[in-house]
């Protein structure tokens, strides 16, 4: 029986974090068993918040290792780069000409960027969602494996899909998200979504030490102000991390943190062996891909070459359907 398709993506604006890792990486490494999957470095969605780019082609080769430690297979999957299939760009363009205006203002993500970047408010941060389309659809994927961050994109796309098979005769099949049992990672701020941009993550590349450098600046429960208050581990995002990784049932870490037996830094320094102990192999596997640059660029091209395939094919079908050959 052939399988479903699975399309997803990420920004290379720099290394990927624990909130990529666990609201989609770890889902996308399972699901390529079961699914023909295809993920994406989607190097022109960076451009709508880049305005130096001076490290993409650095973050491009950071993400694809970081993908490949975690597990992402190169024989199972496919793995490439957004601008190395341009055929999603023609895409985009011919979905934005039906894509009412009115829907792309109202996105939360939109709204939330013009408070980001007010001073970079570009036309393509308006279209990313079409863009974002153009690259679901293009495979014709029906499952797109995300964080809840993206699900108005998401929504956005389904409707994009019904309007173009409205006008022009069935051509896609409508993307469906799916979620990891964590959709929504919060930062070392404990109020932020993690984020490179909110400067509150942890990537998977760090080293030990700048993990618990980093983990140290980590807001705890916010009502327990001396280290003789009891604390709520329920309102800690350190304990709440901590879970993500290991079971935090049976340790009393929680127990001990309501009798005021361990302060707020004996948990930030629990949590900090906690995330080094399970990225250990995580990056020691990215170490030594690291030493193999020239795989890194087999993996890409082959990537490309097996996507291309199959954009070109979809992107003729596009073009016949609305009578533009
Ligand atoms: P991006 O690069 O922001 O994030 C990549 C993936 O990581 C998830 N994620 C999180 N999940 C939980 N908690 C967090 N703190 C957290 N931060 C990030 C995101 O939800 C995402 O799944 N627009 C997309 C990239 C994209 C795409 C696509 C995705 C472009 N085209 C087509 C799917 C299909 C983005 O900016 O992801």
């Amino acid at each position: 029986m052939k399988k479903s398709r699975i399309f997803s993506g990420a920004r290379p604006t720099g290394r990927q974090h624990i909130g990529n890792y666990l609201g989609a990486l770890q889902n996308w490494v399972k699901l390529q068993d079961e699914y023909d999957c295809i993920y994406c470095i989607v190097d022109i969605h960076a451009l709508t918040s880049l305005e130096d780019t001076g490290n993409l082609q650095k973050n491009i080769r950071e993400m694809i290792l970081d993908w490949l430690a975690v597990g992402l297979d190169p024989k199972k999957s496919i793995l490439f780069v957004q601008s190395h299939v341009p055929e999603v760009m023609e895409l985009h363009t011919l979905l934005s000409m039906i894509t009412p205006l009115s829907w792309l203002l109202r996105v939360p993500t939109f709204k939330d960027k013009i408070k980001l970047q007010p001073e970079n408010v570009n036309y393509g941060l308006v279209g990313y969602p079409v863009l974002m389309t153009s690259d679901i659809v293009l495979y014709k994927a029906t499952v797109v494996p995300v964080g809840e961050d993206q699900l108005p994109h998401l929504e956005l796309a389904r409707e994009i899909t019904r309007r173009f098979n409205g006008l022009f005769g069935y051509t896609f099949p409508e993307p469906n998200g799916k979620l990891t049992n964590y959709p929504l990672i919060i930062g070392l701020d404990g109020k932020d979504k993690m984020s490179k941009q909110a400067g509150n993550d942890i990537e998977l590349a760090m080293t030990e030490e700048e993990t618990i450098k980093k983990i140290k600046t980590a807001y705890t429960d916010p009502a327990r102000r001396y280290r003789s208050d009891p604390g709520h581990p329920d309102k800690c995002n350190v304990y709440k991390l901590m879970g993500y990784f290991e079971s935090t049932g049976g340790n009393g870490i929680a127990e001990k943190c309501r009798k005021a037996e361990i302060g707020c830094v004996d948990c930030k320094m629990i949590l900090a062996e906690v995330i080094n102990k399970a990225l250990r192999p995580i990056r020691q596997r990215r170490d030594e891909l690291a030493t193999d640059p020239r795989y890194i660029d087999e993996v890409l091209a082959d990537g490309a070459d097996r996507a291309r395939v199959i954009a070109r094919k979809t992107l003729t079908e596009v073009k016949k359907n609305m009578r533009l050959i």
